[in-house]
């Protein structure tokens, strides 16, 4: 594949650059014979999970395609599953560029983005004409400027919004770019948040005649007791499945390297083993009363069955894709 050539020439600029280009491209191709460029077969390899059927274990993580533009170009990519956003009720900018870093030596990214997207209508909009039939997740997150004490408010608002046109809702309470956001892992803030979620989760069911899973995505920075403390939290309110993790404030494996110290959530191969050790941890409190959804600086199908072996029983890829790309893609499927 000519994905390391490409891939050079895409490193010349600036991330951010060749990311919007390349949203673009993909936009504009999804559904178009010119998808013959990323389109491509992988096996077969159906996995159930919170009910849902996965034709492979693979999903696209969180934050590639925020606003939902580029469904289509993914699924032919061969991914098992797509989530799209963090999207938030009302469009916002994020924060200023430069936001985003790569860091080749370390196979990382940092990022510091804050929940850059155009609004929860527009990604509806997307996501009505992709007309997409496989399982796509819609991560929903609030408002920057959306008061700590109203946050539930933004969720319910993007929740009532995409239920009815996706396989599963994330939660996302985990990006370090958002002030205040992770407080929302802790104690009575999850407790409170997850209850008023659940009771809407069922208000909407009704309402749609379909049970709609609701997962709930972590960061990496939590001691063990915190780690148990969430999966506690999880099966008591009875949510459907935890995504872990998001990317990591440490930047353990990345001191000294040129963009090593510019703040953000730090992604890629740093993270893997924080993330596997959440994994572990939550594999184990959760005594699989429900699933996890594996992500964290997997780059290979070695990586992959790292985390399903910690306890995953899906994966998701972000960075690794970013270096490797649709090839990647190919690799962990056939290697699982
Ligand atoms: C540039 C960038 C933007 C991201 N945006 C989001 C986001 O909007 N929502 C989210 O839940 N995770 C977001 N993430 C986190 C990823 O989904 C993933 O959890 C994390 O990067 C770890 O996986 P990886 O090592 O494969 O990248 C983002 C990651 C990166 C690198």
């Amino acid at each position: 594949m000519f994905y390391p050539a490409i891939r050079k020439v895409l490193f010349q600029f600036d991330a951010e650059t060749i990311h919007e280009l390349t949203i673009k491209g993909l936009k504009s191709t999804g559904k178009s014979p010119l998808n013959i460029f990323y389109k491509q077969q992988v096996a077969d390899k159906p996995v159930t999970v919170m009910g849902i059927k996965f034709p492979n274990p693979l999903g696209l993580a969180a934050g590639l395609d925020k606003n939902g533009e580029c469904i289509n170009a993914f699924a032919a990519m061969g991914f098992g599953f797509i989530e799209v956003g963090t999207v938030t009720p009302r469009p916002q900018p994020g924060n200023d560029k430069p936001r985003i870093f790569r860091l080749p030596q370390a196979n990382a990214i940092i990022n510091r983005m804050g929940f850059n997207n155009k609004g929860v209508d527009y990604l509806v909009s997307q996501v009505q004409a992709a007309n997409f039939k496989g399982v796509l997740g819609i991560n929903i997150g609030k408002n920057k400027d959306t008061p700590e004490e109203n946050a539930k408010d933004d969720y319910l608002y993007c929740m009532r919004k995409v239920y009815d046109l996706a396989t599963y809702i994330t939660v996302n309470i985990s990006s370090p770019n958002t002030p205040g956001l992770r407080s929302l892992q802790y104690g009575d803030a999850l407790n409170d948040l997850l209850i008023v979620l659940k009771a809407e989760q069922k208000i909407l069911a009704d309402k749609y005649g379909k049970y709609i899973p609701l997962t709930v995505k972590i960061a990496p920075d939590l001691s063990e007791d915190e780690v148990k403390s969430i999966a506690k939290s999880l099966i008591d309110n009875g949510i459907d499945g935890v995504i872990a993790t998001n990317t990591t404030l440490s930047r353990d494996g990345v001191e000294g390297l040129e963009f090593g110290g510019e703040q953000g959530g730090l992604s890629g191969q740093p993270v893997k083993d924080k993330s596997t050790q959440v994994i572990k941890i939550l594999s184990e409190a959760l005594d699989n009363k429900l699933p996890i959804i594996g992500v964290g600086g997997i780059a290979s199908s070695d990586d992959a069955n790292e985390k399903l072996a910690a306890g995953a029983s899906l994966v998701q890829v972000y960075t690794g894709f970013i270096y490797q790309g649709p090839p990647l893609v190919k690799d962990i499927i056939n290697g699982l």
